[in-house]
């Protein structure tokens, strides 16, 4: 996959993305990440890239034309070309995992007070939020996007197994995880997970996840289809 960022801020991008897991899918060339600067696409001299906006208001927003020449110094055919605005879609794992798809990725990121419009009504195929609340640009969402995309192409992390059990595959919250010790500050790991009964460990984490899910975000379970037996975990935790 490539992913081509477009950011006033390419700095920003580098410490994050360039550790850990999405940094080795780097250097296994599994995803081919760019940074590129769209203040080197303004034509004034002053490098100027925002002005203020018609019609009166706070803030500056960003002019369209170095926006333009930026998404087409690499858009090809296939792009997705992604905004990233808390006027969007809020993003979630079906997106991720829709996103993972794709042979290139744009993410463009607003400053300021966000960008001209007419670039999102004639360049932008998909606008996407990370929740409903305003950062100051759209670098952190861009981040967290291309990170949660990343982890699903095959080959990045060690085993799919790795993101079959995790929170929102399966509509549901992870069931909780423990680690050595045995017992921390006088609180033990469940018996049942020191068992080696793997049939029994899934069971319990099964209904450990559906209680999880229950009480922290209940409104996960009304999108997904529950059996009885399912039904019946919860009520009996009620
Ligand atoms: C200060 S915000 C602009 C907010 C805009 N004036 C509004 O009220 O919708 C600047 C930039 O940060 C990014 N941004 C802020 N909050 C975001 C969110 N929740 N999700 C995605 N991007 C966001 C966007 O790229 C946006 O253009």
């Amino acid at each position: 996959m490539k992913i081509d960022v477009l950011t006033l801020f390419p700095s920003m991008f580098t410490s994050v993305l360039d550790e850990s897991i999405i940094g080795r899918a780097k250097d296994n060339d599994i995803v081919d990440i760019n940074y590129i600067d769209i203040r080197s696409f303004s034509n004034n001299k002053h490098k100027k890239v925002d002005d203020y906006p018609y019609g009166g208001g706070p803030g500056m927003v960003m002019k369209p034309e170095p926006i333009y020449r930026a998404i087409q110094s690499v858009k090809e055919d296939n792009s997705r070309v992604i905004y990233l605005s808390p006027k969007g879609k809020v993003f979630n794992q079906g997106l991720a995992n829709d996103f993972s798809k794709e042979e290139h990725l744009i993410f463009l990121c607003g400053h300021y007070e966000g960008i001209d419009n007419r670039i999102i009504d004639d360049y932008v195929t998909d606008i996407i939020s990370i929740g409903d609340y305003v950062l100051t640009g759209g670098e952190i969402p861009a981040m967290a996007v291309i990170d949660s995309v990343v982890r699903l192409i095959p080959g990045v992390l060690k085993s799919e197994e790795s993101f079959k059990d995790e929170s929102h595959y399966n509509g549901l919250l992870e069931a909780p995880q423990y680690t050595r010790p045995r017992e921390f500050k006088g609180n033990k790991v469940p018996d049942i997970l020191l068992s080696g009964n793997h049939k029994k460990i899934n069971e319990w984490r099964k209904n450990e996840s559906l209680k999880l899910t229950y009480k922290n975000r209940p409104d996960l379970l009304e999108k997904i289809n529950l059996s009885e037996k399912e039904k019946n975990i919860i009520k009996n935790n009620e």
